[in-house]
């Protein structure tokens, strides 16, 4: 069955390869791009989506969202994706008109209008759309599929010591969203980690030998430039919001395990950390599942896949 989804991002180099999947793999139905700042402020993440767009050919609803987060000061990451937010590739001129509505009445418009049970949310960047989208429209939660976001980790941060970036940027909006009566799946950076793109994976994306591909090659060039000096990555950089959609295309390219998460709102040190409870220590009922263990072959066999055949779709697209 295919999974039509409602992508809400912050491009960003793996935010760019989770957009191409969710268009390129015909399992998953890309419905709307959302975007709210996170990597980069939200005119820099919104014009990089509109870019992808153009060189992936993808032709749907593209609408900017949050400004920054809910309560605290705003946190952008160029140190990893560049001042561009995309930094890299040369990023081709939007196609496409820029949607007229706030990014959070997309997301309310698209699910209102489909059956109930029938979308899923795939936020990929801070969580402060999401939350935003709930407060104006309650109703959501329980028409929505699925909230498949990337973000957290039951083990150690990236911004910080315990909080990993897109729930340490906004923490109040990601306590919102694991706290709300639906079912989440947390793609941690426990998971995404073993998501790299190494040496092979980038040979096999350049021997399609398209204009998209060579757009690939060069996100991923860039991205793993930045993880190698920034965080130690010599395998290649780990594709974390990728593992998201290619869940939805199949859902044996990662292992789940149920528990209770909770993110911490008042530690000094700990802020933004999504304390997993895999035991029931808590005394909670389990309210996520979390991703665990990555095929990894299969999420790039996906990959490459889906690339090659927006290559054949997008003929003569710019880069
Ligand atoms: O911590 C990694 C996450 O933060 C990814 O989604 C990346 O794109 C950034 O948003
Ligand atoms: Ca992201």
């Amino acid at each position: 069955m295919t999974e039509r989804i409602v992508l809400d991002c912050d491009p960003g180099h793996d935010d760019a390869l989770a957009m191409i999947l969710a268009a390129g793999d015909p399992r998953v139905e890309l419905l709307a791009v959302t975007t709210c700042a996170g990597n980069q402020t939200l005119p820099k993440v919104t014009r990089n989506a509109l870019a992808v767009c153009a060189v992936a050919g993808i032709e749907v609803p593209v609408a900017a969202g949050a400004v920054g987060p809910l309560v605290r000061p705003q946190m952008v990451a160029p140190e990893i994706h560049g001042e561009s937010g995309l930094d890299g590739p040369v990023l081709p001129e939007a196609t496409l008109e820029l949607d007229p509505r706030h990014a959070v009445d997309v997301i309310i418009d698209v699910v209102m209008a489909a059956e109930p049970g029938t979308v899923t949310l795939v936020p990929t960047g801070p969580l402060t759309n999401i939350a935003l989208a709930m407060r104006k429209e309650p109703a959501i939660v329980e028409r929505v599929k699925r909230v498949v976001l990337m973000g957290g980790s039951y083990t150690r941060g990236n911004k910080t010591p315990t909080a990993e970036f897109n729930i340490a940027a906004d923490p109040e909006a990601a306590s919102a969203v694991f706290s709300a009566p639906w079912p989440v799946t947390m793609v941690g950076l426990d998971l995404t980690h073993q998501a790299t793109a190494d040496a092979d994976v980038v040979a096999r994306i350049e021997a399609i030998g398209s204009p998209l591909s060579s757009f690939v090659v060069d996100v991923l060039e860039f991205f793993g430039s930045t993880y190698r000096e920034q965080q130690g990555f010599t395998d290649g950089p780990p594709v974390h919001d990728l593992c998201c959609v290619a869940w939805l295309c199949d859902p044996e390219v990662f292992t789940t395990q149920e528990a209770f998460v909770a993110v911490e709102l008042t530690g000094t040190w700990t802020n933004g950390m999504t304390v997993t409870d895999f035991a029931g220590l808590f005394g909670r009922p389990n309210n996520t599942d979390v991703a665990i263990t990555l095929d990894k072959p299969r999420l790039w066999d996906m990959t490459v896949d889906a690339i090659a055949s927006l290559s054949a779709r997008t003929e003569g697209a710019v880069r």
